[in-house]
């Protein structure tokens, strides 16, 4: 059978304008700059105004996306929106998107691996591309966290932000160097309970009661959860690395799930990288669950960091909980 290759033909990101400082959050909850900083390396976290929804801000990067691309909308094959906040449970927020980007009538799915939901989708596009099935994916990871968030709970809220970040991948030309090496998708439903949003489902409908409960906000056991980062994280890495024959010193950079500096820095210290090959991108931003990787990586491609040619390794953990790495040459 015949076998392509998957490259990244353009990126884009977007951010809201509105921030949430520390010194706002200081305000807010018994918690200060210090210990948020020391704690997670964030300073200040994006909030989309009232009325934009999710499948604005994947709009707004997508656009820039197809734009560095040189792809219309109307040549996609397929559209993927991994998001933990949609525009509503249906239809999904890529149906959405594919109206609002006039992208015709492709394929459209949400991916909910909450944070890892970025790296799923490119595991899954990857697939399609391969195959021959389809040429040309627009994978966008979007997020409206700050409105499940209860800005009561000082341990959850110090955390999340909102952000959007789109990659167009495609079947790469005969001779050209970039492909996807390889993708390691995991999950761990046993310890599904570490990170959660209880109410909305069909568990817990919403309902008053719920709602004087505050159900409608995520949930987390933040140590317990910090551990199964850095080792499921770690752990894809090197089942990446060991796949191909390669050694933690052939990756230009690793691009983690930006959580938590402390995480991060974790991670690096396992793999034995130095940070100077870590893309971290998460001061002011928070964490942005599905979008971080791919708003990171932009901002990297943007800033020149990241080179044509290069090894790139993205990794992420989420609730689930969910975990895996996709191992690529840019
Ligand atoms: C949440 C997190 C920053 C907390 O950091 P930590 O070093 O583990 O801190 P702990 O939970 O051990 O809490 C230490 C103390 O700080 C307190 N504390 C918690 N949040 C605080 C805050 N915002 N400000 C000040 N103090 C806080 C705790 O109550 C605790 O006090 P105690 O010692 O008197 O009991 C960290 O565990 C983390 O980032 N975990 C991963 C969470 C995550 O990434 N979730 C998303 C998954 S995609």
């Amino acid at each position: 059978m015949t076998s392509f290759q998957t490259r990244i033909a353009g990126t884009g990101h977007f951010l809201p304008e509105r921030r949430l400082t520390n010194h706002d959050l200081e305000k807010m909850v018994d918690t200060n700059d210090q210990w948020i900083r020391e704690r997670t390396g964030i300073y200040a976290r994006r909030m989309a105004e009232d009325g934009i929804y999710t499948s604005d801000l994947a709009h707004e990067a997508a656009k820039i996306a197809l734009e560095t691309a040189g792809i219309s909308a109307r040549e996609l094959d397929m559209i993927l929106v991994a998001t933990a906040s949609p525009d509503q449970p249906m239809p999904n927020t890529a149906c959405v998107l594919q109206a609002k980007l006039g992208a015709g009538n492709c394929a459209a799915l949400d991916i909910s691996a909450a944070c890892s939901g970025f790296v799923y989708g490119f595991g899954i596009a990857d697939q399609f591309i391969r195959t021959g099935a389809m040429k040309n994916i627009l994978l966008v990871g979007a997020e409206i966290l700050h409105r499940f968030v209860n800005y009561k709970d000082r341990e959850t809220c110090i955390l999340f932000g909102d952000a959007a970040g789109a990659a167009v991948l495609t079947r790469a030309n005969p001779g050209e160097d970039s492909k996807v090496y390889s993708s390691h998708l995991h999950a761990n439903g046993e310890i599904g309970d570490l990170f959660v949003l209880p109410a909305g489902g069909t568990k817990i409908p919403i309902s008053q009661k719920v709602v004087d409960e505050g159900l409608q906000y995520v949930r987390m056991r933040g140590r317990e959860i910090f551990k199964h980062a850095v080792r499921t994280m770690s752990d894809a890495c090197q089942e990446a690395l060991d796949k191909n024959g390669m050694k933690a010193g052939d990756v230009a950079w690793i691009i983690p799930h930006q959580a938590n500096l402390r995480i991060i820095e974790a991670v690096a210290k396992h793999f034995e990288i130095s940070m100077e090959h870590v893309i971290v991108e998460l001061e002011d931003t928070g964490n942005t669950s599905a979008a971080t990787i791919i708003v990171a990586m932009d901002r990297a491609i943007r800033d020149g960091r990241i080179k044509r040619g290069q090894n790139i390794m993205l990794t992420a953990f989420g609730a689930g909980i969910t975990s895996g790495s996709l191992f690529l040459r840019y």
